[in-house]
């Protein structure tokens, strides 16, 4: 890119992550000329919307910054002429997360935001808007790269990739966390780290680590399975057996605890619902606390407060590839791509998440080859579960729909799928016009 100004299009912009964005932006404005954020939301978050440019606004006056910032419910006029597009929203909002992750609870299922049914009843409301936003940006925007961040990150950058010609690549906070707790316990700076990384969406794993050239994976196994802090605010840390990391061999994420540890986590998932709400009703708790921190006129920078949350580095993630597109840097990024022969055996036009090389041509993943036995039935599995539930969300298919559920390994059997599946359709029923025929 050889423009001297950018201009970035924040959809979701009323999002309580957006100030972790402003800051992201604002130290890196030496090497990135961002002269433009304009911030984009729906009506039902106009009011978050102009708390988070006022916030922004007196982030962007502290350090005295060159930045034009807009706030609007005009989605295309945030698009047109933006140089990268970053979807950041939440269909149904915070409201919906509750009922996808009360659901599946109901049947002794994982109820969760991005994994399980709950991912899948997000992926289906969500995917229709996105293609919408799609439309906007190949009209309006068609060079701009879209970054996206809205979950389940890895089957709504599939649906883009799969049905709309925007230049995309889809993001997570995961990969970055997952660097800065192994650094953390191996007692080194993350830029001295490099992990050989591949899967999918909050199911990666680190294949290899290595530090200063040398292979220190089964040692980072080790510190895991002794219990060294490696998760994310938002998942139970239930402690791993050592013996199965060993056997493993490949370094899992956060999330893997609700395929491996499935019945711990269910239990403590109801647990923690009756008891605290599930994470959704927390979060709404510290959402509030948050906007209200946000109004405070003195406040004029990210607050810590938002550390409570699970999205924890999220700006880094983005605004380093930004970075690494505008500057060319070639630097190595973990992302969600196309799979185009990278994990052998996955469709090309799958989505997955690796590591990959990314410059202003785009982010290109390292070749990974055949997974090992030990991990790829769970990623062909998963994969099979989202590539139907794209394709329901995408037609309005139930039956598509139903083996989606069907193929998830979370979701133990077909009666199960089935009522699963029917609960979620009554419940969505507003945010589903693709199923009302
Ligand atoms: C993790 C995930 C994100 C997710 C977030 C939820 O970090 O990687 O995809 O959005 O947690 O955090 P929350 O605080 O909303 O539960």
């Amino acid at each position: 890119m050889t423009k001297s100004s950018l201009k970035l299009a924040i959809i979701g912009g009323g999002s309580s992550y957006t100030p972790e964005l402003i800051e992201g932006v604002l130290k890196r404005l030496d090497h990135l000329p961002v002269k433009e954020i304009h911030f984009v939301d729906i009506e039902a978050g106009q009011n978050k919307l102009e708390i988070i440019v006022d916030l922004a606004r007196r982030m962007v006056e502290k350090v005295g910054a060159d930045i034009t910032l807009k706030a609007s419910l005009d989605r295309r006029a945030a698009i047109k002429e933006a140089d990268f597009v970053m979807t950041q929203f939440r269909v149904g909002g915070l409201q919906a997360r509750a009922s996808d992750e009360r659901i599946p609870l109901k049947y002794d299922v994982i109820g969760q935001e991005t994994t399980g049914p709950g991912g899948f009843a997000k992926a289906l409301r969500t995917i229709p808007v996105i293609l919408d936003i799609c439309n906007d940006i190949e009209e309006l925007a068609p060079n701009a790269w879209m970054l996206n961040f809205t979950n389940p990150a890895g089957l709504v950058t599939e649906a883009v990739q799969k049905y709309t010609k925007v230049k995309t690549i889809g993001l997570c906070n995961v990969p970055v966390s997952m660097e800065m707790m192994i650094a953390e316990m191996m007692g080194c700076s993350p830029d001295k780290l490099t992990l050989e990384c591949a899967g999918l969406n909050h199911l990666l794993w680190a294949h290899r680590a290595w530090l200063d050239g040398k292979d220190v994976t089964a040692e980072v196994l080790g510190k895991v399975g002794d219990g060294a802090n490696f998760s994310m605010t938002n998942i139970f840390e239930e402690p791993w057996d050592p013996v199965f990391l060993k056997a493993l061999g490949a370094i899992p994420c956060p999330y893997h605890r609700y395929f491996y540890q499935t019945d711990a986590m269910l239990a403590e998932e109801k647990g923690s619902a009756e008891r605290d709400g599930t994470r959704a009703e927390q979060v709404m708790a510290t959402e509030r606390e948050l906007f209200e921190l946000y109004q405070d006129t003195s406040l004029d920078q990210k607050p810590e407060q938002l550390e409570q949350r699970g999205g924890a580095y999220y700006s880094d993630a983005s605004l380093n590839l930004v970075d690494a597109i505008y500057n060319d840097l070639n630097t190595i990024h973990v992302v969600n791509v196309r799979n185009n022969g990278t994990i052998a055996g996955l469709p090309d036009d799958a989505v997955i998440e690796c590591s990959a090389v990314v410059g202003n041509w785009g982010a290109r993943p390292l070749a990974v080859g055949h997974l090992s036995p030990a991990v790829s039935g769970l990623v062909h599995q998963v994969k099979a579960y989202e590539q139907l539930t794209v394709e329901a969300a995408v037609h309005g298919d139930y039956d598509q729909a139903f083996m989606a559920l069907a193929n998830n390994p979370l979701v133990p059997d077909i009666k199960r799928a089935k009522a699963i599946l029917d609960d979620i359709l009554k419940a969505n029923h507003d945010y589903l016009p693709q199923f009302s025929h």
